[in-house]
């Protein structure tokens, strides 16, 4: 197995962008789960199904092409709700396991989501756990919405991000929580570069993960 670096975490922790700065430094391909139960959810959606409906739910899941990953309406409100409904589906999740460890067959990769270090890759090398307070992850959800030129209300995205870390939380199916053999990294008050290098001192000060792939940067 190569290198595989789980990175879990709530929404809006800063998962993504360390995600793919790792990937960049590591020279490894870089999956961002959610979009699969983001694509599955909008399947459903587009075939004017209900994403709650195990069986629905799941022949989407099964039906999804690495194509549907790259379409343009995988964000947003209703794309969110849809997501987080079929991602407590069980069959959905087993339906979308092949996919993700596939991806990182060859020289390994880094993924992010929620379970990452717990079921998919449990034996990954290294696991991050990203977390930051909920009033961090709900300003940084709205900045990034503000950046897009979508106007919105504060208090509401909090509140939209807290309902969706509480049914990750609550799910019966790969619920989110932290790896035993997680490393913690808080984010609230970082920007992107000193969560990285802190992320990067994480790595390099746990020994016996991938020492070749680790040692070798100062
Ligand atoms: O990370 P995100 O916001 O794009 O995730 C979308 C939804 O999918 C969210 O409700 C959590 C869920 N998810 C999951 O259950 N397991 C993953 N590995 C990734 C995402």
């Amino acid at each position: 197995m190569g290198l595989i670096i789980a990175i879990d975490g709530p929404a809006a922790a800063g998962k993504g962008t360390l995600a793919r700065r790792l990937a960049a430094y590591f020279g490894l391909p870089y999956l961002d789960t959610g979009l699969l139960y983001r694509a599955t959810g909008r399947l459903v959606l587009d075939a004017g199904g209900d994403p709650a409906d195990h069986a629905t739910a799941e022949a989407a899941a099964r039906a999804l092409r690495p194509g549907d990953l790259a379409r343009g309406d995988l964000r947003g409100p209703q794309a969110d709700a849809a997501a987080s409904a079929v991602a407590s589906i069980p069959g959905v999740r087993a339906a979308l396991l092949d996919f993700q460890r596939r991806f990182a067959d060859g020289p390994g990769a880094v993924l992010d989501g929620r379970d990452i270090g717990t079921i998919v890759f449990p034996q990954a090398q290294a696991k991050l756990f990203v977390t930051a307070s909920p009033e961090a992850r709900g300003h940084r959800r709205w900045l990034e919405l503000q950046g897009k030129g979508q106007a919105a209300d504060l208090a509401e995205v909090a509140g939209q991000i807290r309902v969706r870390d509480q049914q990750d939380r609550d799910r019966a199916a790969a619920p989110l929580v932290a790896a035993p053999d997680a490393l913690l990294l808080d984010t609230t008050g970082l920007d992107a570069d000193t969560a990285f290098a802190k992320a990067l001192d994480l790595l390099r000060n746990k020994r016996g993960i991938a020492p070749a792939r680790i040692v070798g940067f100062a």
